[in-house]
C-alpha cells in the first residue's frame, strides 16, 4: 500500500501519467479480487467498506425495483448495516419481513419461500453470521429468488477468505465484502453487482466505478484489499486448518478447565465458520467478562464487534431463542492468522481465572 500513498499518488480518474499508474493498480486489484470470487471485473464495485456495500445493495435494489413492489425479506440476525437500512426503508413505505432463525442461528429455506409475495423485490440473507459464525443456506435461498425473479443480496463480509465463493455458480445478484475481515485495510470494501441486476447508486457525483459509486477511489486501500486476497488465496487451506485448530483447542481448553457444565458454545455445531467461537459462561455477565479479559490482555467481543460499545443483549442470540443466562453471559472470540497455540492456552487460562472468580 505504501507506494500508493506517496510515490504513485495520482487520482485514478486523471488522464496524466500519475493518474494512469493509479488506474492500472486499480485494474490489477479488481482483476485479482474478481478472479478470487468468480465474477467478471466489470461486476465488482469498490466501496468504503461492508456497511456501504450493504447499504448500496439494499437502498439501490429497493429504488430500482420500486415500480414492481415494496416488500423485502431478510433475517433477524443480519448485521446492523442491513437491518438498519431496512428499518430506514420502512419509514418510506416499504414492508420488511424479518425472518427468525433456529437455536443454531440458521434461517429456514421454507420460511423464506413462504414469505415471498407478489410484491417482493429483494431478499437479503448473510452468508455467515458475524457473531456466532453460522452459515446460511444461501444456495437454496438463491434458487428460490431466481425462480421468482427476485433480486438476492448476500452479505459475505465474514465469509470472504473463509468459505469458497464462486459467483459463477451461486444464484446471487449482489454480494458485499469488506477488506479488513481478511486482515486488509479498514474502510475499504466491494459490492458485486451481477451484470443483469438493476441497482440505483447510493452516491452521486463523478462517473467512477462505471457510475455505480461516485467518488475518487481509495487506491492504497484497494491495493491493500487485493494484497490481502492474494495472501489468503495462496494459503486458504492452511489458514482454514490453522484457524479451525485454534478454535478446537480453545474449546478443549475450556472443557478441561471448566468442565462441560461450565460453558456453552453458541451457533451451529458443523455449519459454521472456522474462526469464530461464541461461548457463554452462565452466572457471569458479559460486561464483567469483557472488562476482565481486556485487563488480562485478551481481546474478545460481545455482540457484533462493530457495536461492542453498547452492551445490550445481542439481537442474534435473542433471535436464536437462547435462555437469558446464556445470552447475558456470551462473548465472542475470533481467531486470526497471527494467533498461535500459546495465546490460546493463555486466553483459556485467563477465562478460567476470571469466570471462577466472578462466579464465586
Ligand atoms: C456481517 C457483516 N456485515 C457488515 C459489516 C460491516 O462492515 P464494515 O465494518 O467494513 O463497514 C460487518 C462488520 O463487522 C459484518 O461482520
Amino acid at each position: 500500500m505504501l507506494p500508493y500513498l506517496s510515490e504513485y499518488f495520482g487520482n485514478a480518474s486523471s488522464t496524466h501519467r500519475a493518474g494512469r499508474d493509479a488506474r492500472s493498480a486499480l485494474n490489477a486489484a479488481r482483476d485479482r479480487i474478481s478472479a478470487f470470487i468468480g465474477c467478471s471485473p466489470a461486476e465488482l464495485v469498490f466501496t468504503g467498506g461492508g456497511t456501504e456495500s450493504d447499504n448500496t445493495a439494499i437502498f439501490g435494489a429497493a429504488e430500482a425495483s420500486s415500480g414492481r413492489g415494496r416488500h423485502i425479506i431478510t433475517t433477524q440476525i443480519e448485521h446492523h448495516a442491513v437491518l438498519h437500512a431496512c428499518e430506514r426503508l420502512e419509514k418510506f413505505g416499504y414492508e420488511v419481513t424479518y425472518l427468525p432463525v433456529d437455536k443454531f442461528g440458521q434461517v429456514s429455506v421454507r420460511d423464506v419461500e413462504a414469505a415471498v409475495r407478489p410484491d417482493t423485490v429483494l431478499i437479503s440473507v448473510m452468508y455467515a453470521n458475524n457473531e456466532v459464525g453460522t452459515i446460511q443456506p444461501v444456495k437454496e435461498i438463491g434458487a428460490i429468488a431466481r425462480e421468482k425473479g427476485i433480486l438476492f443480496h448476500v452479505d459475505a463480509v465474514q465469509a470472504l477468505g473463509h468459505l469458497p465463493i464462486d459467483l459463477g455458480s451461486l444464484p446471487v445478484d449482489l454480494m458485499s465484502f469488506s477488506a479488513h475481515k481478511l486482515s486488509g485495510p479498514k474502510g475499504t470494501g466491494a459490492l458485486y453487482i451481477a451484470r443483469s441486476a438493476r441497482v440505483a447508486p447510493l452516491l452521486y457525483g463523478g462517473s467512477q466505478e462505471r457510475k455505480r459509486r461516485a467518488g475518487t477511489e481509495n487506491t492504497a486501500g484497494i491495493v491493500g484489499f487485493a494484497e490481502a486476497v492474494k495472501i489468503f488465496e495462496g494459503a486458504r487451506y492452511e489458514m482454514q486448518q490453522k484457524l479451525e485448530k485454534l478454535r478446537q483447542e480453545m474449546v478443549m481448553e475450556l472443557e478441561r478447565r471448566l468442565g462441560s457444565g461450565g460453558y456453552v458454545v453458541n451457533g451451529h455445531p458443523t455449519e459454521r465458520l472456522p474462526h469464530i467461537l461464541n461461548v457463554s459462561f452462565p452466572g457471569v455477565s458479559t460486561e464483567s467478562l469483557l472488562m476482565n479479559l481486556d485487563l488480562a490482555g485478551v481481546a474478545a467481543a460481545s455482540g457484533s464487534a462493530c457495536t461492542s460499545g453498547s452492551l445490550e443483549v445481542s439481537h442474534v442470540l435473542r433471535s436464536m431463542g437462547l435462555p437469558e443466562e446464556v445470552t447475558a453471559s456470551a462473548v465472542r472470540f475470533s481467531f486470526g492468522r497471527t494467533n498461535d497455540e500459546a495465546q490460546i492456552a493463555a486466553a483459556a487460562e485467563a477465562v478460567q481465572d476470571i469466570v471462577t472468580r466472578l462466579r464465586r
